[in-house]
């Protein structure tokens, strides 16, 4: 089955700009939206909540929402966006996607998410796909998500992503959730050697490219959350890694400039430069000037009328020839 190395979906976090900017980093691995709930994909402002550019491809939209025929609905029209695939969040624990009914509090109820599968495959020529936790509160994981891969699978998903982790949906912020739960990445392992022929892909605690190869010995994909973000440089290395690539210097002074170029465009459009580097901060990440760099962008770019030259001075702190040397 082909591998695939993917960037995780995150509120807030994976909106278009991230998306522009992973994929500069990245030529091939699997893009995730932020979650959109199925509603708003109905009745909301469809090209604010849903737009992208085109280089993102190849991009997924999640969506949240338990009512099969809402999720019927909103896949179609995310298919029609030029989406490549659309998948279900069965895994967020917040409390106001509690009240909703979706996330991971669907894992207790395996019939209902197969049902939203099954009716947003019989809508989409797209993959469909599910992510989800290994069970939640006082489930035990060896039946309850044996039980909800079970029925996904046989509603047709064409992928199972799994955040190797319980939600414990009382008492724990979705921050606390995300760390404390602990892993457990051999129950993931397990559902892969009885569904041998299912693609199913790991997430969770993921902190580097040599992790995510040593998980593809086990598993057919690795999903990159928190460490592809606040460390976006890994990224760099996935296509070489992953896909096959001739291994390249990256070349960052290109890199910049089609940010500076993006930021160009969409500050005319309206927006602000910030928008689009708060997700740069972490992006040199160790080097000497690394600092520097996070300090302007974190003042300066989010000043009024800041524009794409500041992207630019930021970058000039960043002291490659310090990094050449250690090589040398
Ligand atoms: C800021 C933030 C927002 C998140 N939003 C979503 C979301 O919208 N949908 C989802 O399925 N998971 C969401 N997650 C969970 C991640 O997709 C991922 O499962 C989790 O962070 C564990 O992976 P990691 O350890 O590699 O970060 C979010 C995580 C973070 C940090």
């Amino acid at each position: 089955m082909k591998k695939t190395l993917a960037i995780a979906p995150m509120m807030d976090w994976t909106d278009r700009h991230c998306r522009f900017f992973h994929r500069q980093l990245t030529g091939r691995a699997l893009l995730y939206t932020e979650m959109v709930v199925a509603d708003a994909v109905i009745h909301g402002a469809r090209e604010r909540l849903l737009g992208f550019d085109d280089v993102e491809h190849p991009v997924a939209l999640q969506l949240g929402g338990s009512d099969p025929a809402k999720l019927a609905e909103a896949a179609r029209i995310g298919e029609a966006f030029g989406y490549d695939e659309i998948n279900l969040n069965v895994g967020c624990p917040s409390d106001r996607v509690q009240s909703g009914t979706f996330g991971a509090c669907l894992m207790k109820t395996p019939d209902l998410v197969a049902e939203c599968v099954a009716a947003m495959k019989a809508s989409v020529k797209i993959p469909v796909t599910v992510k989800c936790r290994i069970g939640v509160d006082d489930q035990d994981p060896e039946p309850a998500l044996d039980t909800l891969a079970d029925g996904v699978l046989a509603a047709g998903a064409d992928a199972l992503w799994v955040h190797a982790r319980k939600a414990w949906l009382e008492g724990l912020s979705p921050k606390e959730n995300r760390d404390i739960p602990p892993l457990d990445y051999a129950r993931v392992y397990r559902l892969k050697a009885r569904k041998p022929n299912e693609f199913i892909g790991i997430n969770g605690g993921i902190q580097s490219l040599a992790e995510a190869s040593a998980h593809l010995g086990h598993v057919d994909g690795v999903m990159l959350g928190r460490a592809a973000y606040h460390t976006p440089g890994i990224l760099t290395g996935v296509d070489a890694a992953f896909y096959g690539e001739v291994a390249a210097a990256f070349d960052y002074p290109a890199l910049i400039d089609a940010m500076a170029g993006y930021a160009a465009r969409h500050i005319e459009r309206g927006g602000r430069l910030g928008h689009i580097t708060r997700h740069m901060v972490g992006l040199f990440h160790g080097l000497p000037g690394a600092r520097r760099f996070r300090q302007i962008l974190s003042t300066d770019a989010n000043k009024p009328g800041a524009g794409p030259e500041v992207l630019k001075s930021a970058f000039a702190a960043i002291d490659f020839t310090a990094v050449e040397a250690d090589a040398a």
